[in-house]
């Protein structure tokens, strides 16, 4: 019995080890997805993935909503599994995406989620090639709103190259930077790894000083989303005049703004 289980055992790894010097691991790599995609459906989403962007948090969403269509171009970096890209593709029909996303398999689903949207540009690299070559793609006279959200544990991360990219190149932007330390309130969580935080003295320097800035951090005391713990965030507003846009006023109640 015991012997025939050991045979049998063998017989799977030989196979296995044929397998794998038959195909290489990117054949190997499609045939795993498509075999996940076979489970999930066509927009590989798990049952368990959430569909809101910008971690769920609602007052946030609230508050990107009246950005968002004031903008012309989305710009998001770090797209991992295309969760906030899809629901800003959805939700705006109106805006330019562009995106990138280093990780082969994340992007392989980010794309798959995105492919019936040809308004959306998703890029197989890292932030720090991709910004340059979206912005000599995009007409700078229009609005972007700019979704920073490429750092995290485990790599170098690309902020202070893409916030010196961004406001030496446009005059006007709107950027919002993800698991942000948020001053005076630290029951919003905030991104550090390997000697890097994620706060404002972090990207200070690489603002470019000819431009004028505001910066708005959440000061609310409740938590908006159903499933994310509270996250900082700041969203900064580089050469706009924010009462020119059409946003109610009660909206910032929930929001502290400063100038730089
Ligand atoms: C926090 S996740 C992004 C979540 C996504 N923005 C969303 O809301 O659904 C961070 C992603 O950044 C990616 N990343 C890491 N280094 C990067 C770089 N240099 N440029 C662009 N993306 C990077 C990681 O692979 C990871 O998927």
């Amino acid at each position: 019995m015991i012997e025939k289980l050991i045979g049998k055992i063998i017989d799977k790894l030989l196979i296995a080890e044929i397998i794998g010097k038959l195909l290489s691991p990117k054949i190997i790599k499609k045939i795993v997805r498509d075999i996940k995609d076979s489970i999930y459906g066509e927009n590989f989403l798990k049952p368990t993935e959430n569909l809101l962007g910008f971690h769920g948090d609602q007052y946030l969403m609230n508050l990107v909503n009246f950005f968002l269509l004031e903008s012309s171009n989305y710009v998001e970096t770090g797209a991992r599994r295309g969760v906030t890209l899809k629901y800003v593709a959805d939700g705006y029909k109106h805006l330019n995406l562009f995106s990138c996303e280093p990780n082969e398999e994340y992007f392989s689903i980010a794309e798959m989620k995105l492919k019936s949207d040809n308004k959306c540009k998703i890029y197989n690299e890292k932030s720090q090639s991709f910004i340059p070559k979206i912005l000599d793609e995009m007409d700078l006279n229009n609005l972007t709103f700019f979704f920073l959200d490429a750092h995290g544990k485990g790599y170098k991360w690309p902020l202070r190259q893409e916030i010196e990219q961004i406001t030496e190149r446009l005059n006007r932007a709107i950027i919002l930077i993800d698991d942000f330390k948020v001053p005076n309130n630290p029951q919003y969580e905030h991104d550090v790894y390997d000697g890097q935080e994620c706060k404002i003295s972090f990207i200070k320097d690489k603002l470019n000083s000819n431009r004028k800035y505001k910066f708005i951090y959440p000061k609310y005391k409740i938590q908006t989303s159903n499933y994310k713990h509270f996250t900082g965030y700041i969203i900064i507003l580089m050469g706009i005049n924010v009462e020119e846009m059409n946003i109610p006023r009660q909206l910032f109640e929930n929001f502290s703004i400063t100038k730089k």
